[in-house]
């Protein structure tokens, strides 16, 4: 077992999965990363986010985001289940699902929480940077599925703010108003922010966007 925590490089590993043996780091190459964790094959909550995910695809495209699936079972169980994940949530599985047996990629990344369960995988999300560093960890529990739409929101904040020194407020979405960061002084900022900025008190300086 071992803490991650944001910025550290994500675990590498070796793993089967339904698309065949991967190198994680390898596999990830240049891309961002989303490794998850679900609690185990043919349950329900499970089913409904892996058929989102797979209809959500084209939108980490977009965003250069690669996407892995993780559960405790073996190959064989998650090949019979995407059947099921198909046929129900209408859609095609399209990203790979690692058959984690031997709990040696749930260890590397703390994905095993005792006292919620002491042998399944709680719902953790991992989003990795193209630098191989961890950018957030979210832990939902078994019971609760988790909002894909607020993991492309958290993407969108992650990828603008590693390009630009800017910050997102609460609930910000693509496209929305950001903050300065504080880091930047106000001479910096015309250079910097060429469409403008709102000075609301010496800390708190919003600008548009400025990707788009
Ligand atoms: C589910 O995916 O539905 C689930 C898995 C484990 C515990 C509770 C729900």
């Amino acid at each position: 077992m071992s803490t991650l925590r944001l910025g550290d490089i994500a675990p590498d590993f070796t793993a089967q999965t339904t698309e065949g043996e991967i190198n994680f780091h390898e596999w990830l190459g240049d891309s961002w990363g989303i490794l998850f964790s679900h609690p185990s094959d043919y349950t329900p909550v499970c089913t409904t986010e892996l058929g989102t995910v797979a209809k959500y695809k084209e939108e980490f495209n977009k965003r250069n985001v690669k996407i892995a699936a993780l559960s405790v079972d073996g190959v064989e169980s998650h090949h019979g289940w995407i059947k099921d994940i198909n046929e129900t949530q209408n859609t095609t599985v399209n990203f790979p699902i690692i058959a984690d047996e031997d709990k040696k990629v749930s260890d590397l990344y703390d994905m095993i929480h005792p006292n919620a369960d002491n042998t399944l995988t709680v719902r953790s999300v991992f989003v990795i940077g193209a630098d191989k560093k961890v950018k957030l960890i979210i832990v939902y529990p078994a019971s609760t599925g988790r909002n894909f739409d607020e993991l492309l929101r958290v993407i969108d904040s992650l990828q603008l703010t590693a390009y630009h020194k800017v910050a997102t407020p609460a609930n910000w979405k693509n496209g929305e108003d950001v903050v300065i960061s504080p880091a930047v002084s106000n001479e910096e900022i015309p250079t910097l922010f060429p469409k403008g900025h709102k000075e609301v008190k010496p800390y708190l300086r919003v600008t548009p966007q400025p990707n788009i």
